[in-house]
């Protein structure tokens, strides 16, 4: 297995228009890392996580992500950068005129799987992952709020990513279910994907006590978990 960094930014600048969101971003993340992404609302942490997944450009300083030099990506480049990155989002983002199993099958269909055996095979592998092996046949509005996210990071497992990209995933849930959500990801870590996450919320972390990085007043900063607030 490669020991190449997942992530690798030097000196680069983040722009949304002509505003300077983050200037001089130095980040490195290695294979299996897990790490909280903070600040507060308007400081960058979606602009950062737009960059790395290809949705904004890379326009000035160094990037790789997942082999990938932001660079010089092109837009027809990018669906091949996805394949390597499960995305998760705070409003999940289910089709919501299909059950749980075939919103998996739709994404792995469109990402190139082809043998219904092997996406039957691995869709309840991922659903299993995620605690909801026995809900594949469930419309999305029929499941609770905590059960939704647990099916968009078991659409975000399916090609088995490098690196999950988690921006504000537990932003519509309580605290209980927060708990839960967060405990999956920090497991997923430990199965071989990074997992980049952004939250406002501070208790998992310090409980964790793992790699914390905040954006503020333009910066991208590493910070203590204890010391995060
Ligand atoms: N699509 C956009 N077009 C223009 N400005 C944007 C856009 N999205 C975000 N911004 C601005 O970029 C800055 C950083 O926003 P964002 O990255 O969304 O922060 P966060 O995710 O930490 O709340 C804010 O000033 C925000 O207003
Ligand atoms: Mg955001």
């Amino acid at each position: 297995m490669s020991t190449s960094p997942i992530i690798e930014l030097n000196g680069v600048r983040i722009f949304q228009r002509e505003n300077l969101v983050l200037n001089n971003v130095d980040f490195t993340v290695h294979p299996g890392e897990f790490l909280y992404l903070i600040g507060r609302t308007g400081s960058g942490k979606s602009s950062l996580m737009r960059t790395l997944y290809g949705d904004l450009p890379l326009a000035h300083g160094e990037g790789s992500v997942c082999g990938f030099d932001l660079r010089k990506l092109e837009r027809s480049e990018v669906p091949y950068l996805r394949r390597k990155l499960g995305i998760v989002f705070q409003d999940f983002q289910l089709l919501s005129d299909r059950n749980v199993n075939d919103n998996l099958v739709f994404v792995m269909k469109s990402t190139g799987w082809k043998d219904n055996k092997a996406i039957e095979q691995r869709v309840q592998e991922v659903m299993e992952q995620v605690g909801l092996g026995n809900k594949g046949y469930k419309m999305p509005h029929e499941l609770s709020g905590g059960e939704q996210q647990r099916v968009s990071i078991a659409r975000a497992l399916v090609n088995h990513p490098e690196l999950i990209i988690a921006d504000e995933p537990t932003g519509n849930l309580d605290p209980e279910t927060t708990e839960e959500i967060l405990d999956l990801l920090f497991n997923i870590s430990k199965t071989g994907s990074s997992v980049i996450m952004a939250t406002h919320d501070y208790t998992h972390m310090k409980k964790l006590n793992v790699r914390v990085v905040r954006c503020e007043e333009g910066k991208l900063l590493e910070v203590s978990a204890a010391a995060a607030q």
